[in-house]
């Protein structure tokens, strides 16, 4: 039996492009289901992606797409990378930009567009290459499940997953005719949202069944203190709505060690490297970006008081100016504080593995892959207890030998005080360190890999291909 056929889709893979977690389970949920499934990876061919490096070749297959009266050529590109068949969408206007989205700040004017066209592009691709499913992600590919219920000739079943209801691809009424939609889509129940038009809100619709990535955020998400406006309109879809926890492909997220010995040498190299000083005092370690989701301003004001303890701090991330700018004063005013700017795969990597705490103060957190990360590589994330972080991060005096959960430092209230307070307990904690290191190990054993995900993932996957074979 030919293994079923199902196209996965993300405005973003590692390491094509890459700018948070949505990369990563780009990269590594396909490969945990590439056994079972005859997948194929689709992104963007952006301009900042290295062809040569990754051989990747034009495929011959030529379209124009037509929205609006205007037509756009695409060409489809494609390569295969650690045993995993990717396909590229080349046009102009959605490739030729300097940033993925836009620049930090906002988003580019003409995205409706620049994705529209996208969406199209895979619908043409699930049409031509016969796939059973396909899996969607985010705003950026939330059309293609309504343009898959305009045209009923393609037999395709759709599952959509929300990363971040933060983001939802809102653009001006304008747009809906530049992408080619009827307007009997402006309606309360498709894509209208406070008079623009919602591109989430046609992949909650019209997919066949919806995840999100976290069972406590796929709860949270129903109310109005995270659902972003669209907690009502999740609630009405709140049947095919389910919590799948994000895994980390442990090939590439591979600690060099695999005890807390090996641990400290790591940690030596680091901090020979950043210039900091002192391996027996801990080291809190921050891996983001920099944006207000990620609890920017708690951190900011907790770290000024946490750098007058016996600690190094070191941080690594981008984004939005006004953050870099304050934190970048944190760091010259502490000597103990080092600051790398940028986004840099590997150095994140040292940073794990050197690290004795991760700070993960997230406002709504729908997974979180860096305190998986921490974990895995014997470090203890002190985390605000929301969402995904919640789920997976286990306080640590409850940790036994029973749980196969991961340990760390949790707080529920919403401030800098009680940050700083989950903070004063890591500091004593880490003074007593048969506890610590007892923790470490536990961390260093769990699994955090897709194993147990994948199996969702492909129940669900059967569950609608069943639906598809009872139609035909
Ligand atoms: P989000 O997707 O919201 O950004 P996640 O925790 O799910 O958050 O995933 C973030 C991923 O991006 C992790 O793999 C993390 O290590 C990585 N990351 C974030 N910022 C940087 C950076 N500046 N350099 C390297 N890796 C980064
Ligand atoms: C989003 C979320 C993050 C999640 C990631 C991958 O960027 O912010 O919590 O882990 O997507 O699903």
């Amino acid at each position: 039996m030919p293994k079923p056929k199902v196209l996965f889709a993300a405005s973003e893979v590692y390491p094509f492009a890459k700018s948070g977690g949505l990369a990563d389970v780009a990269y590594s949920l396909p490969r945990a289901l590439h056994s079972t499934y005859d997948i194929d990876v689709v992104m963007p061919l952006y301009t900042s992606i290295n062809r040569e490096k990754f051989v990747i070749e034009s495929l011959d297959e030529y379209f124009e797409i037509e929205m609006d009266g205007v037509l756009y050529p695409v060409e489809i590109y494609g390569c295969k990378y650690e045993g995993i068949s990717y396909r590229f969408v080349y046009a102009p206007l959605l490739c030729e930009r300097e940033f993925l989205y836009g620049p930090p700040e906002c988003g580019y004017e003409d995205n409706a567009l620049r994705f529209g066209l996208f969406n199209y592009a895979i619908v043409a691709m699930l049409q031509k290459n016969n796939y059973e499913i396909a899996h969607l992600n985010d705003w950026q590919s939330a059309l293609v499940p309504l343009l898959l219920n305009e045209n009923k000739t393609i037999k395709t079943k759709s599952v959509f997953t929300i990363h971040n209801l933060a983001y939802q691809g809102v653009f001006d009424f304008f747009y809906l005719q530049k992408i080619g939609l009827d307007e009997k889509y402006f309606i309360l129940d498709a894509l209208e949202f406070y008079s623009q038009i919602n591109f989430m809100k046609a992949g909650i619709a019209y997919a066949d069944v919806v995840t999100t990535v976290s069972p406590k955020y796929a709860k949270e998400i129903l109310t109005p203190a995270f659902g972003c406006g669209l907690e009502g309109f999740l609630k009405l879809h709140e049947k095919k709505l389910s919590g799948i926890l994000n895994g980390i492909d442990t090939d590439h997220f591979a600690p060099p060690f695999n005890e807390i010995k090996g641990k400290a040498v790591s940690k030596k190299a680091y901090l020979k490297e950043a210039g900091l000083k002192g391996v027996s005092k801990p080291l809190f370690v921050f891996v983001s970006r920099f944006t207000w989701q990620k609890g920017m301003d708690l951190l900011i004001e907790m770290l000024p008081k946490l750098a007058l303890a016996e600690c190094n701090i070191a941080i690594l991330g981008e984004g939005e100016e006004l953050y870099h700018s304050k934190l970048k004063a944190i760091a010259n005013e502490n000597a103990n504080v080092h600051l790398s700017f940028g986004y840099d795969e590997a150095l994140s990597h040292r940073m794990y593995a050197a690290a004795d705490f991760l700070l993960m103060p997230s406002l709504f957190e729908p997974c979180g892959l860096s305190q998986l990360i921490a974990m895995h590589y014997g470090a203890l994330p002190i985390v605000h207890k929301v969402g995904g972080l919640a789920d997976t991060v286990l306080e640590y005096k409850k940790c036994d030998s029973e749980t196969k959960k991961g340990c760390g430092l949790t707080f529920s209230k919403e401030n800098a005080a009680a940050f700083m307070k989950a903070v004063n307990t890591a500091l004593e904690l880490y003074k007593n360190k048969r506890t610590y290191n007892k923790i470490v190990q536990h961390n260093m054993l769990c699994d955090f890999s897709w194993n147990t995900s994948a199996k969702s993932y492909s129940e669900l996957y059967e569950k609608i291909r069943q639906k598809r074979d009872n139609h035909e």
